[in-house]
């Protein structure tokens, strides 16, 4: 097969994961930056250039689309469907996915467990409606975070309104979230190809830190998943119609509730942790896909 990798950095660990499992396997591979992709729309016939040559002959593609250039990498994914190129990962999923606030509301209605999140559009409501999600400390989060920045802690209701009128004042969005205590700085991902769970690992928050994130000094390591997380997870992906994906989740007393979904999950953590070539896995996913 003639595989392509959309990725800005071919020395990037989940790239080079992907590529070498793909070469295993026989493969031609070529990793493309996707910025580098100019995009022809013509009745129909509708093609991509490299470097002034056109893309053809292609069976797969493999998006790894970072969160700064969402907008353009689903724009070239979107081309690649107009051309009947088959991809792991669909532009309309990837652009729902980033959208942290569509899709916990798509979710939330579909009936996948999520935190209790407020949204405040009118600032002036704050006072009213702070008290709708009980107790302290509450969560509060940047809708446009990643890696834990932007996530806080807010203990009482003074740094709660400091820090919303911080992020009202640079008119930046805030969720504000229930702290699940008991998760106690852990999170837990499932990693899901074409709805399998093929890996499963734990978080942990270094000391004196509720943020479990492996950017902010969090460890990980392997955990036995619960038959409820597994079907949780998987209907989690399939409702955001992704294939290949990270699924986030805190344990609460009252069961899993999703965090996040990664359509871009990273590979390093995951294949560390757990051992299991999850590249391969990925490169049989777009074989059959390729079918
Ligand atoms: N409501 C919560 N209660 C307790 N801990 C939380 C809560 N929300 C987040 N955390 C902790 O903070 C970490 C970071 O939060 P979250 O995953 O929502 O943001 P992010 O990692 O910055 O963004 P994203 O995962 O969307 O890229 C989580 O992994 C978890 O450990
Ligand atoms: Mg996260």
């Amino acid at each position: 097969m003639r595989l392509i990798i959309l990725s800005r950095n071919g020395e990037l660990y989940s790239t080079r994961s992907l590529y070498n499992a793909a070469r295993r396997r026989n493969h031609f591979v070529r990793v493309i930056d996707h910025m580098n992709c100019d995009l022809m729309i013509q009745n129909e016939h509708n093609s991509i250039f490299v470097h002034g040559q056109p893309l053809r002959g292609y069976d797969a593609v493999i998006p790894r689309i970072g969160h700064t250039v969402t907008a353009y990498g689903s724009a070239v994914i979107r081309q690649f469907e107009s051309m009947a190129v088959p991809t792991i990962l669909g532009s309309e999923a990837l652009l729902r996915t980033r959208d942290k606030l569509s899709c916990m509301q798509l979710l939330s209605h579909k009936g996948i467990p999520v935190p209790q999140t407020l949204l405040i559009n009118n600032y002036g409501q704050f006072p009213h409606l702070h008290e709708k999600i009980e107790g302290f400390p509450k969560i509060l989060k940047l809708l446009s975070g990643t890696h834990g920045l932007g996530v806080l802690k807010a203990d009482d209701i003074k740094s709660m309104e400091g820090i919303l009128e911080a992020f009202h004042g640079l008119k930046q969005k805030v969720l504000i979230q229930e702290f699940i205590e008991e998760s106690s700085g852990e999170d837990i991902r499932l990693f899901v190809v074409d709805g399998e769970i093929v890996a499963a690992m734990k978080r942990s928050a270094r000391e004196g830190e509720f943020r479990s994130n492996l950017h902010r000094g969090g460890s990980s390591e392997v955990v036995a998943i619960s038959e409820e997380e597994k079907s949780v997870a998987l209907n989690a992906v399939k409702i955001l119609r992704l294939h290949v994906a990270g699924v986030d989740m805190l344990r609460s007393n009252n069961g899993p509730l999703v965090l996040e979904v990664n359509a871009s999950p990273g590979l390093e953590g995951i294949e560390k942790t757990s051992k299991i070539d999850i590249a391969k896995k990925i490169i049989q996913f777009a074989e059959r896909l390729a079918k």
